[in-house]
Order: structure tokens, then sequence, then C-alpha cells
């Protein structure tokens, strides 16, 4: 596995003046153009804009990547903008299908840097391994033996991976937990293993099958399961907003009144596992999409993020809020098991180019940002829920979808969109009348027009 660090990518210092990822008006560009903007960002040869347009994965890399390929598959990849984190300005690729989650993302990151603060931390990289050993002969004796031979044990696993430990990384702590099951008593031995910047799952694993029969030997039981758990929460990241509530003002609400109204949604899903599975959902939005762009296992994300949740018992939101000196706070902590090397990352065209595009961060500074987007785009499902409801601002792009549907194209389809918009008819049929009206009025035949 590839553990090697990346070099920082410094800009040009002249760049470096104008490294903020406000970008008015992006959102009103065509494709090259946005791409041609984000080249003032992070320097694009035109092959590299043309490869994000179109290709980020070929057919041939795909082959190599999973079994019976017969393609790829697409999915819409934009990026959010207006982000400042730890007063850091960034630009995060985002690949998802869903309306409204960029746009949701990018207008709330523009209020929160003109009327708040967003901060992140993310603790060390620890990712642990399980080793499950049944049917031992004596429970407490076995515990006590491999705790004697712990460093034996961990020098072992360190073996596995010396690129890692000469990275600062490697196995550095090993538990066992007794655990009375269906079978009878388990004994399940965790090793933690610093993963530095890579997602760990194949360190981990080699190191736990490599202790597995070592572990049966000593705790005279039966090995059945080795593998990392995807609950690491000995790798949290956790993340920080305080906005100004006056920003948040609707056309019915106060900032404040509004602020309050989003106090009580999240008092409601702490409340009510119900409401804290959808209140999550609107979390992972964000997240996942960030995770796929940049060639993360989301699946590990997400199971390690909802055991997370209900790790009182219950299951709870991942975030919270207060109102605290009359501004709004709201928090998050997860657990983000991130790799910015090893996995995809050199494979993946498109991922290689999009991690550039976001300055080469490292695990701990990746995990901090994804946490980030997932309060961002929490907040904001939660102010548009409280006020206005969500489905209006599905409008705009749903109407575009439709008018696309009934045969628009290019700025016909935005001008056909926006009329049903005015209208407050937003449907297939009303999406064709317009069509053949514009068309009728171009070919100058009014008397088909408004039919
Ligand atoms: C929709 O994808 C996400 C939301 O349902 C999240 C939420 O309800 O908080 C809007």
């Amino acid at each position: 596995m590839d553990h090697q660090p990346k070099a920082k990518i410094d800009p040009p210092a002249e760049k470096k003046m104008l490294r903020t990822s406000r970008f008015p008006g992006f959102y009103s560009l065509d494709v090259w153009e946005r791409l041609d903007k984000l080249g003032e960002w992070f320097p694009l040869s035109t092959k590299e804009k043309w490869i994000l347009k179109n290709e980020t994965l070929t057919a041939e890399k795909a082959d190599v990547m999973i079994e019976n390929v017969i393609g790829v598959f697409g999915l819409p990849l934009g990026v959010a903008v207006n982000f400042r984190i730890n007063d850091k300005d960034y630009v995060i690729p985002m690949a998802v299908e869903e309306t409204s989650i960029v746009a949701a993302c990018s207008n709330l990151a523009k209020l929160i840097r003109e009327h708040g603060t967003l901060s992140a931390r993310a603790s060390h990289a620890v990712m642990e391994g399980q080793v499950q050993l049944v049917n031992p002969h004596d429970p407490d004796q076995a515990i006590k033996d491999i705790a004697e031979a712990k460093d034996r044990l961990i020098a072992l696993a360190n073996k596995q991976d010396r690129t890692l430990v000469s990275l600062g990384g490697g196995a550095k702590d090993l538990t066992v937990h007794r655990i009375e099951t269906e079978s009878g008593t388990m004994l399940v031995v965790h090793l933690a293993v610093d993963v530095v910047d890579a997602m760990g799952a194949n360190a981990v694993n080699t190191m736990v099958e490599t202790l597995g029969p070592v572990l049966a030997e000593i705790a005279k039981a039966e090995v059945v399961c080795q593998i990392i758990s995807n609950l690491c929460d000995k790798s949290l990241a956790r993340a920080k907003v305080v906005l100004d509530p006056e920003c948040l003002k609707s056309k019915t609400f106060s900032g404040m009144a509004v602020a309050e109204r989003i106090v009580k949604a999240y008092h409601f899903a702490d409340a009510d596992p119900y409401r804290a599975a959808t209140h999550n959902k609107g979390i992972m939005n964000g997240i996942d999409a960030v995770l796929i762009a940049t060639g993360n296992d989301w699946r590990a994300v997400e199971a390690g993020v909802h055991a997370y949740a209900a790790r009182s018992g219950r299951y709870r939101p991942l975030s919270k809020y207060r109102i605290e000196g009359g501004k709004l706070i709201g928090e998050i902590e997860l657990p983000i098991a991130v790799g910015v090397v090893g996995g995809v990352s050199k494979l993946h065209t498109g991922v290689e180019l999009l991690l550039r595009l976001m300055g080469l961060p490292s695990r701990r500074e990746l995990s901090e940002v994804v946490a980030t987007v997932g309060l961002v785009q929490n907040l904001a499902a939660l102010r548009a829920l409280v006020t206005e409801g969500i489905q209006e601002g599905h409008m705009t792009l749903h109407a575009r979808n439709v008018a696309y549907s009934a045969g628009a194209i290019g700025d016909i389809a935005i001008t056909v969109a926006n009329q049903m918009i005015q209208e407050g008819r937003i449907r297939f049929d009303r999406a064709r009348e317009i069509l053949k009206k514009m068309i009728a009025h171009k070919q100058g035949n009014p008397e088909n027009d408004g039919q």
C-alpha cells in the first residue's frame, strides 16, 4: 500500500492573494465556464478540464478496480464553493445525484463566511482491528496471557507494514474484551493502529490476520473473525458553526425565530429516532457526496456513523444546536475513516485530480472538511425545513428536469422552467405547451402560440 505523504502544491504568490472560494455567479455559468473559473483557483490544463467534464474514469481503469466490468457509471460532479474552514478557503468536490445538495451547501457556506465562522478538528487517524476468539479454555487466564504478550504482539503486527511504521504510524495498542454471547464466552482482541493518511483497512486487516493464529495459541482458543471495525470511535472529527441568527431570516420569520425553530427541530430529532434518521440522512447527503468524489469508502463511513449515532443505546442525531450569547451554535461529532493515499486515489483519474484541487489534504484535514460539510448540509436542510419547507428549494432544478424531459434544451429549457415556476405549474404537459409555443413563435407561426 502507498503511504507516501504527498507534497503540498503551493500556489504561486500572486495566486495566493486571490485564494478565495467565493465565486459569485458560479451557478449561472455553463460547464466549460465553470471549469475555466476553477482554473483560476487551481491551475488546470485543457486536458484536465476535459477529464473532469467527460472522463474521470475510463473503462480500462475500471476493469482493474472491480470484476466483470462492462463500463463506467456516471454521477453529476459539482463543487461546493464559499467554504472557509479554520480560516482557510476550500472548493469542495461533491458527486451526487440529488437536486439542491450542492446549492444548499454553497449558499449556506456563503452566509456563514459573511455572518459567522466554521471550525473543525479531527483526532489522530486510529483504526481498530478485531480478533474474535471463541471457546477459550480459561478466559481469565487467557486475558492475563494476552496482556503479558502485548509488546511482542504489537511488534509482530508492525512487521507487516514497515512503511506505515516509518511514517510514525503502525500498531500502538492492544486490548482484550470479554463478551458473553449465544455461543458462549468469547474474547475479542482490539488492535489500535495509527494509519496516518490511509483509510487503513488493508493495513489493519493484514495485521489482525497475522495476529489471529498467534492469539488463538496464547489464549488456548479458536479464532473465527479477524477484521477491521468500522465503528472507528478513536478517529473522530468535530466541526462547529457559530452564526449570527439575523442572517437566517425568512419571508415569515425573524432570524432569531428561525434559529429557535432550528433548535426545536434538533430537540425533536434528539427525542425521536424516526426523525433522527432523516436528520442524519441530511448530514450524510453532504458527507457521502464528498466521500465519493474523493474516492473514499462511503459504506464504511455510513456504517461507522450510524453505529456511533446509536452508542447511547438509542439512535440519536449526530449534530446538536443551541443558542448562546445571541448566536446560533451547531456542533457535529462523528467517526470519519477516510484515506488520501492508497485505495483508488492513484488509479482513478478524477479522484487524483480532485484531491489535487483540494490542495492534497492530509487524512486529518479531509476528515475536518467532511465533518464540516455534513454540518453545513444539515443546517441548510433544517433552515429550509423550519421556514418555507424543502420543496420550494427543489423547484428550480425540478422545473428544469421537467423542461428537459419535455424536449427543451439549453437556454430554452431554462426559459420553459422559469415560466412554469412563475405560473406555479411545474408539469410535463405544461412544459410541452410552452415549448410548442416558443417553437411556433420562432417559426413565425403565431396562430399556434399558446396552444
Ligand atoms: C433530504 O434528502 C434530506 C432532508 O430530509 C434532511 C432533513 O430532513 O433534515 C431534507
